[in-house]
């Protein structure tokens, strides 16, 4: 198969470009579209046969969810089971945008959606192809994350061509995504709403609108037997390049002391900051305390690293204040949970 690139950054390509790419989900094929937060694979989320295919193109385990993406919360409740109050809060606050809520399913969600589970993960997300795309299909669009599973996901249509060229029918170019990471996964079927993968939208940000919110302990920590079935996608090996990725956390001293007399060959990601102190091959990841910039780096970086040849890269330990929570969730997937804490 030839994967079709297409452009869409503005007015009239957006139109051209949701039209076109409506018409491949509508006929069961898997067309792969801008979000703001990272680019999403699409197909039919009322075809099982479509949603299957998507599993296939990315080599993704059975058993791992996907998310649903509606225009609005009128297609949602056609697709839930139970809407609770506080969904409509949540919306409202901050939809579209980087916010998927798990609520009970309806009976129109097939199976291989939800991998057998009786919720399902709804978002609106911040695009305008996308969201045209979804209008013009009239149906709401499956998309996982557009890349082949465990590899980083993908914020450029280049990305998602490097990973799925060949195995799908489309893929709508909207340019770079803005936030870079995915969504935060918020579980509101339960009495306490969970943070199951933290986001751009913070746990500041929900508890302005819900003031109970507790946090997965597999945010920051790897998941146990016990809680896989609850937060099925974070399981797996995620967001790993070839290189050996090592979080290295410790003072602005610390680190460059440290990095200054690590192996050779080894690259590095830092703070602009850091950058003077350093003198081997860097990615820079944004300023220090800006915690989005570093958000919206950090996926190609760990693609670009690849490209170095490198075999190990040391990553300065982002922060876990903020948005820096969702770049940490990522970072230490990434390494496999392998941290070094400096002291002096
Ligand atoms: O920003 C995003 O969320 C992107 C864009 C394309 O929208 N999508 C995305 O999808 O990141 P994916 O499939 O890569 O990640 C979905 C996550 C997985 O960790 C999955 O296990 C979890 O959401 N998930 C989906 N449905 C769930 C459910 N019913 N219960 C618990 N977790 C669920
Ligand atoms: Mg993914």
């Amino acid at each position: 198969m030839k994967t079709k690139l297409i452009p869409a950054t503005d007015g009239a390509e957006i139109e051209y470009a949701a039209a076109a790419a409506a018409e491949i989900i509508k006929s069961g094929g898997l067309a792969a579209l801008p979000t703001e937060t990272v680019y999403g694979l699409g197909a039919n989320a009322l075809d099982e046969r479509a949603v299957s295919k998507i599993f296939a193109a990315k080599g993704r385990p059975q058993d791992n969810p996907l998310i649903v993406h509606v225009n609005g919360m009128k297609m949602a409740e056609k697709i839930l089971g139970e809407v609770p109050v506080v969904a409509y809060r949540l919306c409202e606050m901050f939809w579209p945008g980087p916010l998927t809520l798990i609520m009970k399913k309806g009976a129109e969600i097939p199976d291989a959606v939800t991998c057998g589970l009786d919720t399902v993960g709804v978002r609106m997300p911040d695009n305008p192809v996308f969201l045209e795309t979804i209008t013009k299909a009239g149906v709401p669009i499956a998309a996982p994350s557009a890349n082949t599973s465990g590899k980083p996901s993908p914020t450029s249509a280049q990305h998602v061509m490097d990973d799925l060229s060949g195995k799908i029918d489309v893929v709508i170019d909207g340019g770079s995504c803005r936030v870079g990471i995915e969504s935060t996964v918020l579980d509101i079927s339960k009495e306490v709403p969970v943070i199951l993968r933290p986001g751009a939208v913070t746990l500041d940000d929900l508890q302005k609108v819900i003031p109970v919110v507790s946090v997965a302990k597999s945010v920051l920590s790897g998941v146990t037997e016990k809680e896989a079935p609850l937060s099925p996608g974070m399981k797996y090996t995620h967001y790993s390049p070839e290189a050996e990725i090592v979080l290295v956390s410790g003072s602005d001293e610390e680190f460059a002391k440290f990095i200054s007399s690590a192996e050779e060959e080894a690259v590095v990601v830092c703070y602009d900051e850091d950058v003077s102190r350093i003198s081997r091959p860097y990615f820079a990841m944004g300023k220090k305390e800006d915690y989005a910039a570093q958000a919206a780096e950090i996926f190609s970086i760990l693609r670009e690293i690849d490209k170095t040849k490198a075999k190990k890269a040391y990553v300065r330990a982002p922060s876990i204040k903020g948005v820096g929570l969702a770049l940490y969730n990522r970072l230490i997937r990434a390494a496999s949970f392998n941290i070094i804490f400096l002291k002096d």
